[in-house]
């Protein structure tokens, strides 16, 4: 054992198995006899010294719980960070404040759980201080790279499958067109997983740009075989070719300033307008990231909970703990930070799908 006490954050957006990923941390300090620190509220609650022990009975009864029970945030950024200032808000570096925090109530190490933007701050904290650090991939976008799983996929996997079961009964027997709009940013992982699952006639996303005839093509195929209904899944982030992406919103003062939404809705309206079908549009929201997670991001949760400490101990950091070939490994987070994975458009789901009839739009 190399570090005697332990902080634990997790920032970002929410995602199931949070909870699995913070007990399995915990529990694995307890076995070794290290203090853990819940920081609360993401990198704000390190900045702003909000930092508590963890105990057994902390953790107790929250494996299948979803959200964090440290809280999070993604705004929150300590090398460039948001202080009220008479005329509103200055940004300031407050990084050694929070290595100060740490150092006070003598926490050694730090295990971050996170995305993308969570894991390039984590990094800062390793180059700049050498503060030893622990990434855990987390998102339900699946779009780190180095990992088969970020944990939390499965989940929204799942729900928007069981989404589309629910859709295909009521659009059959309306004999309607009906869009389920996922999540999954700017990479297609969700739409692409949910779509096969749940027998979607057409699957788009953001990595391959659509043609609207190719989808209304589709449709009119359906109708002439007797099939007088269909189901679409679309990616948040789904885009015609030529076109660009659907902004719901511009978010100033927010680590991700675009906060996209509103491409089901547009396609429905198109399809209505030239289709001979009526069609509506499901937003699936953030209905894929509430709740409890599956037993499959359980047991990846707890896995890289475990790992997590495991490399610690072992001096394996500034890495991130990752799944390759069904077994946990260490992979520097440089390798990770900054390199969106996105969904390969010959991607053996793609072929397959396109054996079995399914319209990616292009
Ligand atoms: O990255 C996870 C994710 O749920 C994306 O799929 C989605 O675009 C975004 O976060 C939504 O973020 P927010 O919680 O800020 O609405």
């Amino acid at each position: 054992m190399r570090y005697k006490s332990v902080g634990i954050l997790t920032g970002g957006g929410d995602c199931p198995g949070l909870n699995a990923v913070i007990r399995g941390i915990v529990k694995t300090c307890l076995h070794f006899g290290i203090q853990a620190w819940g920081i609360k509220d993401g990198f704000g609650g390190l900045v702003e010294n909000r930092i508590v022990p963890l105990s057994s009975q902390d953790i107790s009864g929250i494996l299948h719980r979803g959200g964090t029970i440290l809280g999070t945030t993604n705004r929150d950024n300590p090398f460039h960070y948001p202080m009220q200032c008479k005329d509103g808000f200055a940004y300031a570096d407050m990084s050694l404040q929070a290595i100060r925090n740490l150092t006070e109530k003598g926490i050694e190490a730090l295990i971050v759980v996170g995305g993308d933007g969570t894991l390039y701050i984590t990094n800062e904290f390793y180059q700049k201080y050498d503060l030893p650090v622990i990434g855990i991939p987390k998102t339900i976008d699946n779009d780190l790279p180095a990992t088969e799983r970020t944990f939390g996929f499965d989940t929204a996997v799942s729900i928007a499958t069981e989404a589309l079961d629910r859709l295909h009964t009521t659009a059959e027997s309306h004999h309607r067109v009906m869009i389920l709009e996922v999540m999954g940013r700017y990479a297609g992982w969700i739409a692409l997983h949910a779509g096969l699952a749940g027998g979607a006639d057409c699957i788009l996303i953001p990595e391959l740009p659509y043609m609207m005839e190719s989808v209304l093509h589709k449709i009119q195929e359906r109708i002439t075989q007797g099939k007088r209904f269909s189901i679409i899944v679309v990616a948040e982030g789904a885009y015609p070719v030529g076109g660009e992406m659907t902004i719901a919103r511009v978010v100033e003062g927010s680590a991700e300033k675009i906060r996209l939404g509103g491409i089901g809705n547009k396609l429905a309206y198109i399809i209505e307008e030239q289709g001979q079908l009526e069609a509506r549009c499901t937003v699936l929201g953030h209905l894929q990231r509430g709740g409890s997670p599956t037993a499959y991001d359980r047991i990846l949760a707890t896995r890289y909970g475990v790992a997590a400490v495991e490399a610690l101990n072992n001096g394996n950091i500034g890495c991130m703990v990752a799944l390759q070939n069904d077994a946990i490994t260490c992979v520097s987070i440089e390798r990770v930070v900054g390199k969106p994975y996105n969904v390969p458009v010959d991607h053996d789901l793609i072929k397959k799908g396109r054996f079995i009839g399914i319209c990616f739009g292009d």
